[in-house]
């Protein structure tokens, strides 16, 4: 299991700036978006590189580019869409999925209302995003349905992790390495992450 706090201090201000009651909305998404590219430098740090020949200016070289097929960015909906924005802004040919999944507000089960993703996510990398990892139920319901699909590669970027969410999917999935920019103090009687930043789709969308 692997699991890597990305404590660069642009994206703790940026992040300590999204936890702020009074942030807007727009400044939310931008800040989330911005994060997700710094996220995402080390996310994808490890992808493999072939050189091709090119022509420069002054001469023949060959250049290192990035192997492989695109890989796949999959926002889990809708707060994750916050994160794909900037994932997509450093790699626009990514492929992207999109799963829809709500936590019961009752029994924090993860419900899904929605999925589709490229017919061969399982020859590709895909990067699942979402903001938050609370209890994991999503994140977890998530990556049982990319495994179903066949995903054979999958890490997981998200923005804020409790502890008992850490531990959760680790334990469900330990080969899914995770990617946060902090990991807090411990849930709240309601699955609400403390400090944390409250609801990051409403504060995303200005819904509520
Ligand atoms: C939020 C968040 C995660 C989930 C995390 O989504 O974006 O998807 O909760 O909680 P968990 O780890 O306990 O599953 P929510 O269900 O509020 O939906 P939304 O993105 O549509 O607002
Ligand atoms: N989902 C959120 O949006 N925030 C939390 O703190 C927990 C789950």
């Amino acid at each position: 299991m692997s699991v890597t706090v990305v404590d660069h201090p642009l994206v703790q201000h940026k992040l300590s700036l999204m936890r702020d009651k009074d942030t807007s909305s727009a400044n939310f998404r931008r800040l989330l978006r911005e994060i997700a590219m710094l996220l995402g430098y080390e996310v994808t740090r490890d992808l493999p590189l072939a050189p091709q020949r090119i022509e420069t200016p002054l001469t023949g070289m060959e250049a290192p580019f990035i192997e492989g097929k695109k890989l796949v960015v999959v926002p889990i909906l809708r707060a994750g869409l916050g994160l794909a924005d900037g994932l997509l802004e450093l790699m626009p040919q990514a492929r992207v999925g999109h799963i829809g999944l709500y936590r019961d507000p009752e029994t924090k089960a993860a419900v899904e209302y929605y999925c589709k993703l490229p017919d061969d996510v399982a020859d590709r990398l895909v990067i699942v995003c979402d903001p938050m990892l609370a209890t994991a139920n999503s994140a977890v319901a998530a990556i049982d349905l990319l495994k179903r699909s066949g995903a054979p590669r999958i890490k997981f970027m998200c923005l804020l992790a409790a502890p008992e969410g850490v531990k959760a999917f680790t334990d469900a999935h330990p080969d899914v390495p995770i990617w946060t920019a902090a990991i807090d103090s411990h849930l709240d009687a309601h699955a609400y992450i403390v400090p944390g930043l409250g609801d990051a789709g409403d504060r995303l969308f200005g819904t509520k």
